[in-house]
């Protein structure tokens, strides 16, 4: 098996936020010549539909100015028929049978891994064409740019399938054996780091965590009130988002237990929720913590600048008065905000007790697609 050949060229299954963010980077670093992009169906009238939809993004402005800076007027060019990204081939393929991942033939134009950032299948158990197995029909690889979802509860992860998050768990990464790799949630990746760190550092004196994330708006959202689909059970999410905070329920808690599973060996008690909030990406991460013992702000704050030190790229240690539009473009899967750690301490009997209220920002769409990129680097075993 072993690790991904630097250089083939990468495949992308979906081009929605996620996908499109993924071939804007990989093409700016420009190891391939070929991206191998699989949308399954057109794209507009022309091929330049696609060119325009690649050059120009509502949140991020132009990917000229991404690539080159500001005085690039165009980095997208069309060539015989195909659309370059930066100098970089994309074979688009847009037949409906590439709709279905077993049928792509990712092989055929050199493909080892393939990112599926479809969002549609999600069970690493599932083994038919249509479902995320399908693509090592012609592939060697796949990451799944989100948390596993087991379509029959309670089915177990495949032995040969994995959950990672950089600067928590990447060592349970085995190239010998992983073909299916599920690079977690944004969430997860902005919340485990410092879960993980704050677990290393207090083990059994870390009682119980409760996380709320307060995230940009996706597509999976309505702009509008719509009627709610048969079987629906969180109805909140057909509400209009252009009008609403949106409660929401999040898989945030059982995936963090995924990657650091000493909360569980340690009984700390964990809980999540989200509210989805008119913004279109920016988000961030109340983290409340319930200590055994006395501690103060400069104490929680040496935790985070030693794992920001030891795990660059990952953690940011921000002494910055934040608002959300300023992570937009962040790389990094989390910030800590420390000028906002509010702590209390209290006593009940002879014991002390601190709650301490932490925050994480993150891109969930930028800083997600550079935690991929790390992964996609651990994968070509460069990191
Ligand atoms: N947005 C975030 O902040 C974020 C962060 C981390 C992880 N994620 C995860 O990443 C995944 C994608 O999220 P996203 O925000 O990028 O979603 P998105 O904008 O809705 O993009 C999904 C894309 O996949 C396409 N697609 C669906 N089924 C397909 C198929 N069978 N073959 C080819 N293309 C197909 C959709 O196009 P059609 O119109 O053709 O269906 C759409 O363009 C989700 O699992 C999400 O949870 C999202």
């Amino acid at each position: 098996m072993g690790s991904i050949s630097t250089g083939s060229p990468v495949g992308i299954s979906g081009i929605g936020r996620i996908g499109k963010l993924l071939a804007w980077v990989l093409s700016a670093r420009k190891e391939q010549k070929e991206i191998v992009i699989s949308t399954g169906r057109g794209t507009g009238k022309r091929i330049e539909d696609l060119a325009t939809y690649l050059a120009w993004d509502s949140t991020y402005g132009k990917y000229a100015r991404f690539v080159h800076g500001y005085r690039t007027d165009s980095a997208i060019e069309i060539i015989d028929g195909s659309v370059y990204m930066n100098g970089v081939r994309v074979i688009w393929l847009n037949d409906p049978k590439h709709r279905v991942p077993g049928t792509i033939p990712w092989s055929e134009h050199g493909v080892e891994l393939v990112f599926d950032t479809t969002g549609k299948m999600l069970d690493p158990a599932a083994n038919d064409d249509n479902s995320l197995r399908g693509h090592l029909n012609h592939a060697r690889k796949v990451v799944l740019t989100a948390p596993f979802k087991a379509k029959n509860k309670g089915t177990p992860v495949p032995d040969d399938s994995v959950t990672v998050v950089g600067g928590v768990n990447f060592d349970r990464y085995d190239p010998e054996r992983h073909r299916i790799v599920s690079n977690a949630s944004c969430t997860t990746n902005c919340v485990a780091p410092p879960i993980k760190a704050l677990v290393d550092h207090f083990g059994e004196r870390f009682i119980s965590y409760s996380l709320t994330t307060v995230h940009a708006v996706t597509n999976s959202q309505s702009v509008l009130d719509v009627l709610p689909k048969d079987g629906d059970s969180d109805t909140r999410k057909r509400r209009s988002i252009l009008n609403n905070m949106i409660p929401t329920s999040t898989g945030a808690a059982n995936a963090v237990i995924e990657v650091v599973p000493e909360i569980r060996d340690l009984g700390i008690g964990s809980q999540a929720s989200s509210i989805r909030v008119p913004t279109s990406t920016g988000s961030i991460v109340i983290l409340d913590i319930s200590l055994m013992g006395e501690y103060d702000n400069a104490h929680i704050h040496d935790i985070f600048r030693t794992y920001s030190e030891k795990n660059p790229g990952i953690m940011k240690f921000s002494t910055e008065q934040l608002v959300s539009s300023d992570v937009i473009g962040s790389t990094y899967s989390t910030i800590y905000d420390s000028l906002f750690t509010h702590r209390r301490t209290s006593k009940r009997g002879e014991q002390y007790y601190t709650m301490v209220d932490l925050n994480f920002w993150y891109d969930n769409e930028f800083g997600y697609v550079n935690s991929l990129m790390r992964l996609y680097d651990r994968m070509c075993g460069r990191a």
